[in-house]
């Protein structure tokens, strides 16, 4: 749904994005991680079609940014990072400014301001003018316009910096229930966290240069040397796992506390089912049996160390 090619950025001699691609497929939900000053909003500027890259291209629902910028435009919504405050306007006439814009007749338009106001939460505002609002309120009203007309794809970017967390979490909410609608959405942070529970893909950047993409699974895979098995077994069969765990080919550590033992697991997906059905051949009482993931922030750690670049 979103292709980034080979997008590069220089500002004069200095080189903001570097050789940039990755791809976002339909309904995911990407994360666009890295720290202040790497690079985020520039290729999410140049995704929404608003700058001219150096080389490279993109594309959106099949169009191309360079080429088709206003078919581009009809099937992104793009919430900047900054967004102008319009003095005396209210609510519903913030709204209505944006559904004009996009052409919406008018006989459709009160309908929809009417339905976007009821998802974000904002219809008790509709009255009340835009500068009065919170700024949570006001970050919602800015994700409200951008859904006036319906686009499949969200660009949004650092839609919950400034928020407390209170804000942070409806905002959370909210983009669960437009992931949940199938929208495809890119989502910026510089705050890990904020996007690992949601993120069905992410993409790490760091002064300009992409260290990493795909899905969180893919991306840990790729960075780490073994996997760790967690088993966790009834009391009495605990010492025969841990012995049976020893003598697979596939494992070579095994700790073992309490019930639960830890082991690295060195082999495919099958090779993990494989031990999974031994334990339970040999009559042990498994109670569970699961790969411990990477956090997302020991992944982060690992990558911006430069264990993977
Ligand atoms: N118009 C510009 N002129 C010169 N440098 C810029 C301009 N816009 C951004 N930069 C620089 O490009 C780099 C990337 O900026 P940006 O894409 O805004 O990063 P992020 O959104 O990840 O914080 C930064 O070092 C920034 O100072
Ligand atoms: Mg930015």
């Amino acid at each position: 749904m979103i292709e980034v090619q080979h997008f590069t950025k220089h500002y004069g001699d200095f080189i903001a994005v570097d050789d940039l691609s990755f791809t976002i497929g339909k309904g995911e939900t990407f994360g666009f991680i890295g720290p202040n000053g790497a690079g985020k909003s520039t290729t999410i500027r140049f995704l929404a079609t608003l700058l001219r890259p150096t080389s490279g291209e993109g594309r959106v629902a099949g169009f191309s940014v360079t080429s088709e910028p206003m078919a581009v435009r009809r099937v992104i919504g793009f919430m900047p990072d900054d967004f102008g405050v319009y003095d005396g306007m209210k609510v519903w006439e913030f709204l209505d400014f944006f559904a004009v814009a996009y052409e919406i007749p008018r006989g459709y338009r009160k309908k929809i301001i009417g339905e976007v106001l009821e998802l974000l939460d904002l219809t008790h505002k509709r009255d009340d003018y835009v500068n009065g609002l919170s700024k949570g309120m006001k970050q919602r009203l800015c994700l409200a316009k951008t859904l006036v007309h319906d686009p499949p794809v969200l660009i949004l970017d650092e839609p919950a910096s400034g928020l407390d967390p209170r804000a942070r979490l409806e905002m959370k909410a909210l983009l669960n229930e437009l992931r949940q609608m199938g929208k495809t959405i890119l989502i910026s942070s510089h705050i890990l966290s904020e996007l690992a529970d949601f993120c069905t893909s992410i993409g790490i950047i760091e002064r300009g240069k992409l260290l990493a993409a795909g899905s969180i699974r893919e991306i840990q895979n790729q960075i780490r040397s073994h996997r760790v098995l967690k088993v966790r077994v009834l009391d009495e069969s605990t010492d025969r796992a841990a012995e049976l765990l020893r003598g697979d080919s596939s494992i070579r550590m095994v700790e073992a506390y309490d019930h639960t033992l830890s082991a690295e697991f060195e082999g495919q997906d099958r090779d993990m089912a494989r031990v999974l059905d031994r334990l339970i051949q040999s009559g042990i009482t498994v109670q569970s049996f699961a790969e411990e993931p990477l956090s997302l922030e020991e992944v982060f750690m690992m990558i911006t160390k430069g264990i993977v670049a």
